[in-house]
């Protein structure tokens, strides 16, 4: 399939290209398009043959559900059977944004995108680019990342391109994304209201307005003991991912000895520190590539960044990614849960 590529201006698209790419959406194709996550594929959500085709061009399991997105709240009441107490406030504080709320579906919602649950999540996207695309194909739209499963979503539209090209109609690029990683995904059909997944609302946010929330307890937080052999990853580079964990030690010091030990056996090291271990790192290393995320103050600059840091050590063709733990406080909750993911629960104590 050929794809077809369109750079857009972010705060300015250009109209007739978003009238293309929502009229090839209610012809049942598939488009990507920006979100201020993470980009998304998307396909019409009430079209089970339409979502069919993201499931083939992403390679992603069937029984894992998609994200139904929507540009106005006139499009929620159709997909759902009712409307948690809890919604109402979250909606009108976090839509449009990075918060994707669980919902008991209606039947409308076709089987593909559920994947055979009887609920359905939905988000409203707040990316110009977005909105835009939706109103225009005045459907809702169903849309994972825009990555090969598996692999790091993608932030920016070379990203999906890398991935994405000849398996889909068209790719909207609409610059960088600002938040970097997905949606935080709450079940608000429990009480108290449950995190699935972090992301870019935080814990601290969702337990100030709620007053109680919990943490899904399989979301990765590196307290919870796991099995060493049991490697599942995720949003996985090509490269072999470490985590070193922070300790009571000086840190630069057990990161320069992780480095020194991996790269003994000639591997090609990357290597993505905070600032300030940069800073505070010696002359002993020579990272066959390295990227600063941010500082450690600043867990929103390192989320924006993480993965487009994986993919570029990927592209230097790094055999292995040393990467620093960062705090899980905030945005990091998302950090971390991503970043332990794609070691495969590998982490230099
Ligand atoms: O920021 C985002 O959320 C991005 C952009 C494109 O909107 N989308 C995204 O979609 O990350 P995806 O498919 O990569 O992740 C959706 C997550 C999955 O972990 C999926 O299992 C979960 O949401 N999910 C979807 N429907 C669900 C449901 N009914 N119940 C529980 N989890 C659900
Ligand atoms: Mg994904």
């Amino acid at each position: 399939m050929e794809t077809e590529y369109i750079k857009l201006d972010r705060q300015n698209p250009d109209r007739e290209m978003l009238k293309r790419a929502a009229q090839l959406l209610r012809q049942g194709e598939v488009v990507a398009f920006p979100t201020e996550t993470v980009y998304g594929l998307g396909a019409n959500a009430l079209e089970g043959s339409a979502v069919k085709k993201i499931f083939i061009a992403k390679g992603r399991p069937s029984d894992n559900p998609l994200i139904v997105h929507i540009s106005n709240l006139n499009q929620l009441l159709p997909l759902v059977k009712e409307i948690p107490q809890a919604a109402e406030m979250l909606m009108k504080k976090y839509w449009p944004g990075p918060l994707t709320l669980i919902f008991p579906k209606s039947g409308i919602v076709p089987r593909e995108v559920t994947a055979g649950l009887e609920t359905v999540a939905i988000r409203m996207p707040e990316h110009p680019v977005a909105q835009v695309l939706i109103e225009y194909a005045g459907v809702p739209v169903a849309a994972p990342s825009a990555n090969i499963s598996g692999k790091p979503s993608p932030t920016s539209g070379q990203h999906v391109w890398q991935d994405m090209q000849g398996k889909v109609a068209m790719v909207l690029d609409g610059g960088e994304t600002r938040v970097g990683v997905e949606s935080t995904v709450l079940d608000i059909t429990r009480k108290p209201p449950m995190i699935l997944r972090p992301g870019g609302v935080t814990f601290e946010e969702l337990q100030e307005m709620l007053g109680q929330v919990e943490l899904d307890q399989g979301t990765g937080k590196m307290k919870v003991p796991r099995s060493p052999g049991m490697k599942y990853t995720h949003y996985s580079p090509e490269a072999d991912v470490f985590v070193v964990a922070r300790g009571q030690q000086n840190f630069s010091d057990k990161f320069e000895k992780a480095y020194r030990s991996l790269s003994a056996e000639g591997k090609k090291v990357a290597v993505l520190i905070s600032e300030e271990t940069e800073k505070q790192m010696g002359d002993g290393i020579h990272p066959h590539y390295l990227e600063v995320l941010g500082s450690r103050q600043d867990l929103k600059e390192v989320a924006h960044r993480l993965f487009s840091a994986f993919r570029n050590a990927d592209h230097q063709g790094a055999d292995i990614i040393l990467i620093e733990e960062f705090s899980e406080e905030g945005m990091g909750a998302a950090v971390m849960n991503r970043m332990i993911k794609a070691a495969g629960n590998k982490v230099i104590n």
